[in-house]
């Protein structure tokens, strides 16, 4: 067993290596079928000998995306976090549930902390907040709570939507509220996308105005999401106006902090979330900006009854015996078993320190602004909006006439497929945008020059590839 344990650490050590060297890449590309060929993927009736095992677990480094690598780009979480993942590793070593103090001691104090401190930044002063199994389940938890509010006896009997219960989120709001509206019974066409502007961010009279289109037919407006980091522009949109209409109309007010909650602790760009303490819930998700491994995620309320009378006032008896002067986290979750998430985000607060992670926010910031310098700067690229965040979207505009989506894609997939940097992209209007997204906090200026050098040279290659063919043609 000592032999395995040593060969993975050492293995461990060369992947993390291979973050900080720039000219490793950070995928070994191969297609499902070539997957297929090198790995043997079916279990055996018999169990694997210990070379077996070794080679089993050096196939899955190499050929998995390393997503700690600093030309991994593509995702709204990246980075590698190295108290994180020490507290990734003590999680799983002590392999606990959530549910109760009896079994989760230490994690059971180490998530009160958390949610207290996260509340304290949100200005919830008499708040609660569970950690959740990802945003969209807290975006999940934000309507259900908005629903049972209103109709608290839907808890018990049923919820049926005569009513018209209606939701309002804006048209770059992440999906997961029509998955919400789906599962609590509302029904997904029940949520209303309100207009945005050109840079992604709700505008306020638009919501009024749906609001008051959706009473004047008879309907119940129920809840209100204001989106902080839209997932593709990273857009926030203002909560402090929409607050004013949530008060007027009395709908809930959530904020969906999946992307760019974490912004929060930032003193220099807090006023972009301004208005947060108006609202009734939160959603942060500490595995995008702070860099916790996936998952760490919460859902913060308001009000101190609602998790707990809102959705669920469970006691059963025979796993929750109430026999620990602390409350049970276990009552409050919508899970029974529940991993330990908040114990890799207590290392990690505890290593930066408040200043190291607020540090930590603005320096992605930073280096968010230079990239969107570096794209304003390049005579082939251009801005497809203005930067809100921590994402920049562009594309290149090549030097001959051609599908110019069609073109950044191949850049894009030309580059991933030699492993050299991933970016995402998506669809602003008609335009395909690259999304260049700032979430590692271990970036610096030269992981960005390198990137834009591997993006505008294969572009060029591209280029060059179409106009000789033009050439040959004409
Ligand atoms: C704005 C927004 N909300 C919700 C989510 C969903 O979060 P999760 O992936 O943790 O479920 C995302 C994910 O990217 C997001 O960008």
């Amino acid at each position: 067993m000592q032999n395995l344990l040593n060969f993975t650490f050492e293995n461990i050590d060369k992947y993390i290596g291979a973050n900080e060297n720039k000219s490793a890449g950070l995928l070994d590309f191969k297609s499902p079928a070539e997957l297929n060929k090198l790995v043997d993927f079916a279990v055996g009736e018999n169990g694997l000998q210990e070379g077996e095992f070794k080679e089993a677990l050096k196939n899955y480094l190499d050929y998995s995306v390393n997503t700690g690598h600093k030309q991994f780009l593509n995702q709204l979480y990246s980075g590698f976090n190295l108290p994180a993942f020490i507290g990734e590793m003590i999680t799983a070593l002590t392999n606990t549930s959530m549910y109760t103090y009896e079994v989760a001691p230490m994690a059971t104090m180490i998530e009160k902390e958390m949610i207290r401190l996260m509340n304290s930044f949100v200005g919830y002063t008499d708040g609660d907040g569970i950690f959740t199994s990802g945003g969209s389940n807290g975006n999940l938890l934000a309507m259900l709570s908005a629903r049972n509010k209103l109709f608290p006896e839907g808890r018990f009997t049923g919820y049926e939507n005569r009513l018209k219960l209606k939701a309002f989120v804006s048209d770059q709001a992440h999906y997961s509220f029509e998955t919400a509206a789906n599962i609590i019974g509302i029904g997904s066409k029940n949520v209303v996308k309100v207009q945005s502007d050109k840079n992604g961010k709700m505008i306020p009279a638009a919501l009024e105005r749906a609001i008051k289109k959706s009473l004047e037919m008879g309907e119940t407006p129920f809840f209100v999401a204001a989106t902080c980091a839209t997932t593709l522009l990273g857009a926030y949109d203002p909560i402090d106006q929409m607050s004013e209409i949530c008060r007027k109309y009395n709908l809930w007010l959530h904020a969906d902090g999946s992307f760019g909650g974490s912004l929060i602790i930032s003193k220099k760009h807090r006023h972009l979330i301004k208005g947060l303490e108006q609202t009734d819930s939160f959603v942060w998700n500490p595995h995008k900006l702070m860099n916790i491994p996936l998952v760490c995620s919460t859902f913060l309320v308001k009000n101190k009854d609602t998790l707990y009378k809102n959705i669920t006032d469970i006691n059963t008896d025979y796993i929750f015996h109430n026999i620990d002067a602390v409350e049970d986290l276990g009552k409050k979750s919508i899970q029974c078993g529940r991993r330990v998430d908040a114990v890799k985000l207590w290392f990690a607060w505890k290593y930066y320190g408040k200043n190291g992670y607020e540090n930590r926010i603005n320096h992605s910031m930073s280096m968010a602004k230079y990239a969107e310098e570096k794209v304003k700067s390049h005579p082939s690229l251009e801005l497809l909006a203005d930067r809100q965040s921590f994402a920049v979207c562009f594309r290149y505009i090549p030097e001959y006439k051609t599908d110019i989506n069609e073109f950044n894609l191949k850049v894009r997939e030309k580059l991933r497929k030699e492993g050299k940097t991933i970016v995402n992209y998506g669809f602003h209007g008609k335009t395909l945008a690259i999304r260049l997204v700032i979430a590692n906090a271990e970036l610096q200026k030269e992981d960005i020059d390198l990137f834009f050098h591997y993006f505008t040279t294969a572009a060029k290659e591209l280029s060059n590839i179409k106009q000789m063919e033009n050439e040959f043609i004409s």
